[in-house]
């Protein structure tokens, strides 16, 4: 097969997708001090956080504090996950550039994470369209489930797709479609990529890959293949929705970026850089990460010959 290269453009969502699955509290100090350092690296967005019940997400209960404390750099456009209209209230007060707001094409889904009926959350985003009319921040609709729900299994392409012209009627400027518990698979992603971008051009579509069953990166050249050019990605392949039995990892930002480095497809982003800052993510959460590269070094970091091999030269020598 033969790939483009076109840009990709990677959003990092470890601060959200990434945290509010973690067990423990990040101190809301280290939290800025994570999303300062990765809006050094190169990315044009950065979802920070949810503004969403501290009950149901205690994990980002510092929403409005780390939004309104990390250092802006220009250029890079500073996220919130808003589940209801005092949420998007909450996050333009606190100076979201952007509101993603989030809906299941699985039905049982959308209720045990929103706790909200398919037509509770399209009334709910009338409201928070109407009312932030004034403030005009960047709107971006999120399907989740896209490609399957671990309640319910397989979503009709029809019924995404729906949720998709539903979003764009609503005046969103971006649409995501979510893989939350990582069941699509390549032939599956091409399709369903094919169909979204009849509707929403490649610089308005996100894919958001989850790597749960081990194809991430299959599922993004799937995607690139189709034509897709944004994906979300996790620092470290943190992240997992709270909400979803036995959702895992993003697809991890330094694997896909370094697999984009080494195929000649530009990322924009400061590959080092990353794997230095994924390294200090296991200090802060208390765990491993599933991340390969920050681990393994990029394919061009090299080892030294064995001791025994350099002295037998040396005799030669
Ligand atoms: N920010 C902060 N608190 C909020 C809130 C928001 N945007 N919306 C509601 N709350 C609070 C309410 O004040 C109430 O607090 P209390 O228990 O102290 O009285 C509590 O959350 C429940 O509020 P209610 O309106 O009854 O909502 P609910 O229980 O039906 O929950 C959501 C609805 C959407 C608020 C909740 O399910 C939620 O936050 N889900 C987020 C899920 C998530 O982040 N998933 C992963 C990302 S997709
Ligand atoms: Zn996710």
């Amino acid at each position: 097969m033969s790939y483009p290269s076109d840009p990709i453009l990677l959003q990092e969502v470890a601060p959200r997708d990434g945290l509010q699955i973690e067990p423990v509290f990040v101190p809301t100090a280290d939290k800025i001090a994570l999303i300062d350092r990765l809006s050094m690296l190169g990315f044009s967005r950065i979802e920070v956080t949810s503004f969403v019940s501290p009950r149901a997400v205690p994990a980002l209960a510092d929403a409005a504090e780390v939004l309104t404390r990390i250092r802006r750099a220009p250029g890079v456009l500073y996220v919130a996950l808003v589940p209801n209209l005092r949420g998007a209230m909450d996050a333009l007060r606190a100076g979201a550039d952007e509101l993603n707001m989030v809906m299941s094409a699985s039905d049982t889904h959308n209720r045990a994470n929103m706790r909200m009926t398919g037509d509770q959350s399209f009334s709910m985003f009338r409201d928070i369209v109407r009312e932030v009319e004034t403030n005009k921040p960047s709107l971006n609709g999120t399907v989740a489930t896209a490609f399957g729900c671990p309640f319910e299994g397989d979503q009709s392409e029809e019924k995404v797709l729906d949720i998709v012209r539903h979003y764009l009627d609503l005046g969103c400027d971006g649409i995501t479609l979510a893989d939350t518990t990582g069941m699509a698979d390549p032939r599956q992603v091409e399709r369903l990529v094919l169909k979204a971008l009849d509707l929403v051009g490649a610089n308005r579509l996100t894919l958001h890959f989850h790597n749960t069953r081990g194809l991430g990166l299959a599922n993004v050249l799937a995607a690139y293949s189709a034509g897709a050019r944004r994906f979300d990605a996790a620092l470290g392949g943190l992240g997992g929705c709270p909400f979803a039995p036995g959702a895992s990892g993003n697809i991890c930002t330094e694997d896909t970026a370094a697999m984009c480095e080494r195929m000649g497809i530009p990322t924009g982003l400061d590959l080092p850089g990353l794997l230095e800052v994924s390294r200090t993510l296991p200090a802060l959460i208390g765990h491993d990460v599933p991340g390969q590269t920050a681990k393994a070094g990029r394919v061009q970091d090299l080892h030294a010959p064995p001791a025994t091999l350099q002295s037998a030269s040396k005799r030669k020598g």
